[in-house]
């Protein structure tokens, strides 16, 4: 059950802006809870494509959307993880083919649907931080502060790079970037509740920012000491 009483600080934005670290420090700091979306539709992909029901198949996937219960909860690594009933999804959510096919997914409207009451029913007291792609334009419309992250695509594939290498994944920088375009662009193009910034959004772009520094500004919109 939500709570429409919590204030909510929704985050959006493409991927390695530095959404999902910021959201966690400021969710942390704050004491308040952690919606990490992308997570959500990450493991609605991973579920799926392990039951074998197809992203073509609106009949197969609204039957998932119904059975499935997905909670996010913040991880020992302080990234968040979900809870699919007894089994926790952590790394195996967090790699690119997973992404990929979780932008896949989330153009489908009939995932949008079942998704967006487990994305609603985070809102609890005393606060939500929620990040994602529509967290401001169409999940938490009235959501009390409004980000929209943004960075250099090369930036980004850069960082995303570094993050797969302290892994111990290799990766070619060039096809990162290249999926990373891509993949921007399904989200964007969408027709159904597309990446973009509220209106009513600040806009922040971290290329040269480190994430102690956009926390900083995030929790001063907040008024969160
Ligand atoms: O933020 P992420 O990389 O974990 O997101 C994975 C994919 O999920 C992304 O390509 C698009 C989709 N997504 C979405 O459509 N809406 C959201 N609110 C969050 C993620």
């Amino acid at each position: 059950m939500s709570d429409l009483s919590a204030p909510v600080l929704t985050l959006d934005g493409p991927s390695a802006t530095g959404k999902g670290t910021v959201a966690a420090e400021v969710a942390r700091d704050c004491g308040w809870g952690l919606l990490d979306s992308g997570a959500l539709y990450r493991a609605f992909a991973y579920i799926a494509d392990r039951k074998g029901v197809v992203v073509q198949d609106d009949v197969a996937i609204r039957r998932l959307g119904n059975e499935l219960d997905l909670k996010c909860s913040l991880g020992p690594g302080g990234t968040a993880v979900i809870l699919w009933g007894d089994v926790t999804l952590a790394d195996e959510i967090r790699t690119e083919s997973v992404a990929e096919r979780a932008s896949y997914y989330a153009e489908r409207p009939c995932v949008r649907e079942a998704l967006l009451q487990q994305q609603r029913s985070n809102r609890r007291l005393p606060g939500l931080v929620a990040d994602g792609r529509d967290m401001g334009t169409r999940v938490f419309p009235d959501a009390k502060v409004k980000i929209f992250l943004t960075a250099a695509p090369e930036v980004r594939a850069r960082r995303r790079y570094n993050q797969l290498n302290e892994k111990g994944i290799n990766a070619s920088l060039a096809a990162i970037e290249e999926a990373m375009r891509a993949r921007d662009q399904r989200d964007e193009q969408r027709e159904i509740a597309p990446m973009k910034a509220a209106a009513d959004a600040v806009v922040i772009d971290t290329t040269q920012l480190e994430i102690l520094e956009v926390v900083t500004k995030v929790k001063a919109l907040l008024l969160c000491p």
